[in-house]
């Protein structure tokens, strides 16, 4: 059944409509005084920035259950409309924390910890695709482009195609797509594949993701996909599905620019000159996440230490973990495994008031991140598997002075483009530990040299650059 706009006056082609499992923004109610604020997260951080001055509304979940009190959304941020897609305890626990984030995300990132698959937590994941679909279809002018994200929302194209024909509907994936002996563990593969083909152009972060894709369409439906199409049956025949890499980037100007000023560069200095002397800061931000490999790292750092490759009295670390998905039991594993971790650390290796490690778990404000990038000398990026990581790329954009290094794994999608890094296996302890070591002594020069070519490709492959090379290409400006 196709379903017509509400709104007659909606039918403004030029109008884009994003659709994302989260609203860009957030309610807090903590110490800083009850607000709406920018929601965590890497699609939130690139796309927001993105549609600043376009017209676009954004479609999504407020991050609260519908019967939270809260005061009602704002209709639209600087421009850009801002439409609710209520969700209740119970879509929350099983759409989001259960299929989402127990069996999806763990599946996609190569299973990294065991994907749990659940009948009624699938159906709630139909049920809340269908509920952004339906709003999509109610908002989207006539003849509009609709962009739909991540992982959470594979069903939604279908599901728009079917209930509106006219719409241009284009689907981008933030995470790996797995390959397809992964992807086969499935019980929901079929619909899954389905759901996305409903798209017009689907995009992934690298070669990889869509290779993988495609080589899911051909094993899994018996379609026969060539270069970057999908031919897929339908009711005229076929339609052709065009499938490709467009790895996203960041507002890097933005980061420079805060870079640049001087009050965050004044926190920075305190920053360092609070955590005591030492040389060089190695510093990790992530979610708290367990395929973003802070174990790891913190076992490479602490044994370097031990071992004498880094000299105590020369680095220090600061780990950041914003906390994330706290109702889901891995993610509480995760932080008790981590917690364990440093508090071991710290007990072997610091001196009062002087630890090894500082920890904080807890969210920043995007100003103390930036202080942060420019108060660390190296950056460590160890995931098992990432789709992209949009940390390692505001850390180099936020590095004004041309000084600093990146540790990067090659797991993330962030590895394909930052060939300057110095790139490691995250599985690999002892080369970890080897490469903090020759971080460590390597000479500025050498630094400043990657530093410089770094931030040419973030500068280059902004996101800017990301959200025009992808809706061109669905729009077919692009051959
Ligand atoms: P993921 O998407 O898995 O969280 P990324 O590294 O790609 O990982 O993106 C994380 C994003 O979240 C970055 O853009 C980072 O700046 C942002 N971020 C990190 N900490 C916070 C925070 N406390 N509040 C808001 N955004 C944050
Ligand atoms: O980039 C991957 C992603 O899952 C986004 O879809 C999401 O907004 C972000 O990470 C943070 O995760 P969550 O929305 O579950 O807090």
């Amino acid at each position: 059944m196709t379903t017509a706009p509400s709104d007659p006056e909606a039918a403004r082609p030029n109008q884009l409509v994003v659709v994302a499992n989260r609203l860009p923004i957030e309610y807090a109610d903590d110490s800083t005084g009850a607000t709406w604020r920018r929601a965590p997260g890497g699609l939130v951080s690139a796309l927001e920035p993105a549609l600043a001055g376009r017209p676009a509304t954004w479609i999504g979940w407020s991050g609260r259950a519908s019967a939270e009190s809260e005061p009602p959304l704002p209709e639209e941020i600087d421009g850009l409309g801002i439409v609710g897609v209520p969700l209740t305890d119970g879509q929350i626990e099983q759409f989001y924390e259960g299929f989402s984030n127990g069996a999806l995300w763990p599946l996609y990132h190569d299973a990294v910890v065991t994907p749990s698959y659940h009948r009624p937590e699938y159906m709630a994941y139909r049920e809340v695709n269908a509920l952004f679909a339906a709003k999509a279809a109610e908002l989207a002018p006539v003849g509009s482009t609709v962009w739909v994200h991540d992982y959470q929302l594979q069903l939604v194209p279908k599901m728009l195609r079917d209930a509106r024909p006219d719409l241009r509907i284009g689907f981008f994936l933030h995470i790996p797509f797995p390959p397809v002996e992964l992807f086969a563990q499935l019980p929901w593969r079929r619909q899954i594949l389905e759901g996305l083909l409903g798209a017009d152009l689907v995009g992934f972060q690298t070669h990889d993701g869509a290779l993988n894709f495609l080589a899911a369409t051909r094993r899994l439906m018996a379609l026969d996909p060539g270069g970057d199409r999908v031919n897929v049956p339908d009711e005229d025949g076929y339609r052709s599905v065009r499938v490709g890499a467009f790895p996203i980037g960041i507002d890097a100007t933005s980061f420079d620019a805060m870079a640049r000023n001087t009050a965050i560069q004044a926190r920075a200095e305190e920053i360092r000159a609070e955590m005591g002397g030492f040389r060089l800061l190695f510093l990790g931000v992530d979610r708290l996440d367990y395929t973003k490999g802070i174990d790891v790292r913190l076992r490479a750092f602490s044994e370097g230490l031990a071992e004498g490759l880094l000299d105590p009295s020369d680095v220090t670390m600061l780990q950041v973990a914003v906390p994330s998905r706290e109702n889901v039991d891995d993610y509480q594993h995760i932080r008790d495994d981590i917690e364990l971790l440093v508090g071991r650390i710290n007990g072997d290796l610091g001196r009062v008031g002087d630890p090894a490690i500082h920890y904080l778990h807890q969210s920043v404000t995007r100003e103390e991140l930036v202080a942060m990038y420019l108060a660390a000398d190296v950056l460590l990026v160890t995931p098992l598997r990432d789709g992209m990581n949009l940390v390692a790329k505001e850390y180099v954009a936020s590095r004004v002075q041309e000084s600093g290094a990146v540790v990067l794994s090659e797991f993330t999608g962030a590895a394909q483009q930052l060939t300057d890094a110095f790139i490691v296996n995250p599985y690999d302890i002892e080369g970890l530990k080897r490469t903090l070591a020759a971080v460590a002594a390597s000479p500025p020069e050498e630094l400043s040299r990657r530093m410089v070519a770094l931030r040419t490709n973030v500068f280059e492959d902004d996101v800017d650059r990301w959200v025009r090379t992808f809706l061109a290409t669905l729009e077919g400006h692009v051959p």
